[in-house]
């Protein structure tokens, strides 16, 4: 299995990550060979492991150097992160994740209601077996809540021409963010920093997450879908308005309002038209310049880190100023 190309830079922790991906796949194994093998096929088509490697480098800051600990927690992560994606392709009704068919477009709804809920559970029994206090499965589930409730939130305003940047923000918090806020937070507890040191290293990940749900969302508008492995201009054709869109939409409200008037499902002509008004308008630049943001504060945060060890601070610096000039 080939990791992403990102990481060929990094050798140490693309060590960690090839286990992190190793011991995934062994910790997957059910009697519903569909569901195993739908499973086991999406962790082969090559996800980036970010939130995995953000976990596994703040754990290089702790005390505590129990290797095999480390790998399980980052493996638990990414299956809960996989398991969103199953079920997002779902309500999303994406076909293709990876660069390949999903697991719902392939296997049906049903398999991938499944493949998601292994997932939950597999996570849930890594996470029971490795971690070392209550305070790390209580962080797991708040943070599944507040997954759900930025889904939620992104689902009640869908349609909803008026939705504020604040209440894009809010729920890409909830969605994305926090997500990254876990890794980098669970990284650092549980390799035996202190609490305090936790919740910094948490507000890192939440601005590391918001840059990079923002740059995904740019992408979307930017990108084809081959480059990026997933259909673009799926959210506008289905309601979801992201950042590009809500500037442009102050920007030029009397020709974009229009299109989006009829809340229902944009015909991909429609969706075109769209794009080429958001792409004529200043949304993207200052869609950028928002996720410039959040990374510069992340940076900041970064370089307060204790000097030791350098690989670890170095490499937390790098990816985090690759992710917001990724070009998939
Ligand atoms: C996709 O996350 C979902 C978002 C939060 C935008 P990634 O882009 O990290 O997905 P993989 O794991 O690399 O496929
Ligand atoms: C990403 O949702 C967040 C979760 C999966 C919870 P999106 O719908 O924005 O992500 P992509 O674009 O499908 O990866
Ligand atoms: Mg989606
Ligand atoms: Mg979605």
């Amino acid at each position: 299995m080939v990791l992403h190309p990102m990481w060929a830079q990094f050798p140490q922790l693309q060590k960690d990550l090839q286990a992190t991906l190793t011991l995934m796949e062994q910790s997957i194994q059910l009697k519903n060979k569909d569901v195993e093998t739908a499973i086991l096929e999406m962790i082969q088509a090559g996800g980036k492991l970010l939130r995995p490697a953000y976990q596994i480098l703040f754990a290089q800051f702790g005390k505590q150097t129990d290797h095999k600990k480390t790998i399980a927690l980052a493996a638990a992560i990414e299956m809960l992160h996989t398991a969103t994606l199953i079920h997002d392709d779902i309500v999303d009704e994406s076909d293709l994740r990876r660069k390949q068919p999903t697991i719902r477009a392939r296997f049906g709804n049903s398999t991938a209601v499944y493949a998601g809920d292994y997932l939950f559970v597999t996570c849930f029994k890594l996470l029971a077996d490795y971690a070392s206090s209550m305070q790390s499965l209580q962080m797991n589930s708040k943070s599944m809540e507040k997954i759900l409730d930025g889904e939620l939130g992104q689902m009640e305003k869908h349609y909803y021409i008026e939705v504020t940047i604040d209440e894009y923000l809010e729920n890409i918090s909830g969605k994305t963010a926090e997500l990254f806020a876990l890794s980098c937070g669970i990284g650092a507890l549980e390799s035996g920093s202190t609490t305090s040191f936790a919740k910094r290293t948490g507000d890192i990940g939440h601005n590391i997450g918001m840059a990079f749900q923002i740059l995904d969302d740019i992408l979307d508008y930017t990108q084809t879908s081959t480059a990026i492995g997933k259909p673009v201009l799926e959210d506008v054709r289905q309601g979801i308005y992201s950042l590009p869109l809500l500037y442009a939409l102050k920007e030029n409200p009397l020709e974009i309002k229009p299109l989006l008037a009829k809340k229902e499902q944009l015909t991909l002509t429609e969706a075109q038209q769209v794009f080429e008004l958001v792409t004529a308008s200043s949304g993207v630049q200052k869609a950028k310049k928002m996720a410039e943001n959040y990374t510069n504060q992340a940076l900041k945060a970064l370089e307060k880190l204790p000097k030791e060890p350098a690989w670890a601070k170095e490499t937390l610096i790098e990816i985090t100023k690759l992710i917001l000039h990724r070009t998939n």
